[in-house]
């Protein structure tokens, strides 16, 4: 068996997605070096699509520059498919996203689309969530106390640096990266943090999980359905 590389795995899954993209239709667009491959991909059939609703700048950018035309997420009503990645995903389609910023955009999208087709390589797969650093948008004022909330339930949690000063999301807001956790309860425990003062989206996608992922695999595209 030929060994493929990441990059490689990553290709093979952004193609595979192809085949859940609705022809007629405004296809959900995530965010990363996974979806970069699918929105490659998505080049190839752009004629046969209205175009995207994209979550985050750089996806807008990307889709733009291959010719694909964007709409605001205010401008379309409900969504067929949306197509992203994960940092990391379990068994039964629950994420943990944001590694790449995007989170709060992306379950936007994702809230707006009848399915979610999560596409990753094998290594993304996991028994359960919280080995990966958690990703957190909040807003500016609550970063402290939000990353003391995490400290008190034995986590760790530290502010995303971007050249030495916070990074700020495509939101205007900032990230804590949370370290430390075991989430083996991803739905209540998106919904305890989501009511945190201050906590703009966090990076667990229980709610708005995946019903199908496209998992890159040394021996081909796995498919699996939640
Ligand atoms: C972006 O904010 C993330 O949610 C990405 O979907 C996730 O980090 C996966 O990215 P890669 O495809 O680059 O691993």
């Amino acid at each position: 068996m030929t060994t493929l590389s990441q990059d490689e795995l990553k290709t093979l899954v952004g193609q595979a997605a192809l085949k859940y993209v609705v022809p007629g239709e405004i296809v959900g667009v995530g965010t990363g070096s996974t979806v970069n491959k699918f929105i490659d991909a998505l080049a190839s059939i752009k004629d046969q699509i209205r175009g995207a609703v994209s979550s985050s700048v750089a996806s807008t950018e990307r889709l733009q520059a291959l010719g694909i035309r964007v709409f605001d997420a205010n401008d379309v009503a409900e969504l067929a498919v949306y197509i992203d990645g994960a940092d990391e995903i379990d068994h039964h389609g629950y994420m943990i996203k944001g590694g790449g910023a995007a989170l709060t955009r992306e379950k936007i999208v994702a809230a707006q689309s009848r399915q979610f087709v999560c596409i990753a390589d094998d290594s993304k797969l996991v028994q359960t969530l919280g080995k990966y650093p958690l990703p957190v948008e909040v807003i500016p004022m609550a970063a402290q106390r939000v990353m003391r909330q995490f400290a008190a339930m034995g986590a760790q949690a530290q502010l995303r640096l971007r050249y030495d000063s916070p990074l700020v999301t495509d939101n205007g807001q900032y990230l804590v990266d949370v370290t430390g956790l075991q989430i083996s309860d991803p739905l209540a425990f998106e919904s305890e943090v989501n009511q945190w003062p201050g906590v703009v989206t966090v990076g667990v996608f229980a709610l708005q999980k995946a019903q199908i992922c496209l998992l890159g695999t040394a021996a081909g595209v796995k498919t699996l359905t939640f």
